[in-house]
């Protein structure tokens, strides 16, 4: 089966922050030939400006990208407001956070519904910088992952590259295929509820309302706060995935946030500043 976005739906547009005038490509003094080549078209990919920095100055207010110890990493402005000076990029390698397999009592696998010997098809309709995706796949699931936005797209598909190419992360990358755009754009791939075991599970977690700049707020959050904004159609996201294969939804939010939908949730399980709500097919899904 091809997989790729449906023509007929692949413009599902939404305004979001004006992200490609905040960034600029930069590379070390020493890099290679092939490295500008490399960059010239990541450059031209994201429509972000490419700067020479042997005859232009950086600038102190836009996010930097650049390669460094062979990954992408987006350090964030000189002159910035509380978003530190830590680079923002994916490393499954080396992080130890991802060094863990995630264990069916983990509140995610709860959610999810996995049990000793039964590990469902995941669908994560909003991959991010891949987290939860690579938890899941890291028990044994296939994701399949989405991303939209086009940069966090890059830093994820970055941060897959070199855990394939790792002997200690390999099999994991392998477990998730990433796909550019709006999940909604591949929805020919997906049945819908006459064949709910094909894609039983789906997960979302849609960026909210920033909360505050306290501590709590992680750095790297903020850094997306800026880039990506908020996903304000996630209602509509949610409401198409439940018209799709499916015996289960679960939906990421902070603990007092309302619910994404009307309807109630089956389960809610909370664990520190999560809270996972699943949701069980509509009877209305099942009968169309
Ligand atoms: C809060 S982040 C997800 C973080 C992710 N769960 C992780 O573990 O890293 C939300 C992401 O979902 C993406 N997104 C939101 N709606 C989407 C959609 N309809 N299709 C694809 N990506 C979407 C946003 O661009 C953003 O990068």
């Amino acid at each position: 089966m091809a997989l790729g976005p449906n023509p007929g739906q692949a413009k599902i547009l939404r305004s979001g922050p004006d992200w490609h005038s905040l960034i600029r490509l930069i590379l070390p003094g020493d890099a290679s030939d092939e490295l500008a080549l490399a960059a010239t078209a990541i450059a031209q990919q994201l429509a972000i400006e490419f700067v020479d920095t042997s005859n232009q100055s950086i600038c102190a207010d836009c996010f930097h990208l650049t390669y460094t110890s062979d990954a992408w990493q987006l350090y964030p402005p000189e002159r910035s407001d509380g978003l530190g000076k830590h680079p923002l990029w994916v490393d499954f390698v080396q992080n130890p956070r991802f060094g863990q397999v995630l264990t069916t009592r983990e509140p995610l696998a709860k959610a999810a519904g996995l049990r000793a010997n039964q590990r469902p098809q995941i669908i994560d309709l909003t991959a991010g910088l891949g987290r939860d995706a690579w938890a899941l796949a890291s028990t044994g699931c296939s994701v399949m992952a989405f991303e939209r936005h086009p940069l966090v797209h890059f830093l994820l598909a970055d941060g897959l590259r070199r855990a394939q190419a790792h002997p200690n992360t390999e099999a994991i990358a392998q477990k998730i295929s990433l796909h550019l755009g709006d999940a909604r754009a591949y929805d020919g791939l997906f049945p819908g509820q006459e064949d709910p075991e094909k894609y039983p599970v789906w997960v979302m977690d849609p960026m909210f309302p920033e909360r505050s700049k306290s501590a709590l707020v992680k750095k790297d959050m903020r850094i997306f706060h800026h880039l990506v904004g908020q996903d304000d159609d996630a209602e509509e996201l949610f409401a198409w995935a439940r018209t799709r294969s499916g015996v289960r939804w679960i939906v990421k939010r902070p603990p007092q946030a309302p619910t994404i939908s009307s309807d109630k949730p089956a389960m809610v399980i909370t664990s520190g500043r999560v809270r996972f709500d699943c949701y069980l097919p509509t009877r209305k899904a099942i009968k169309t």
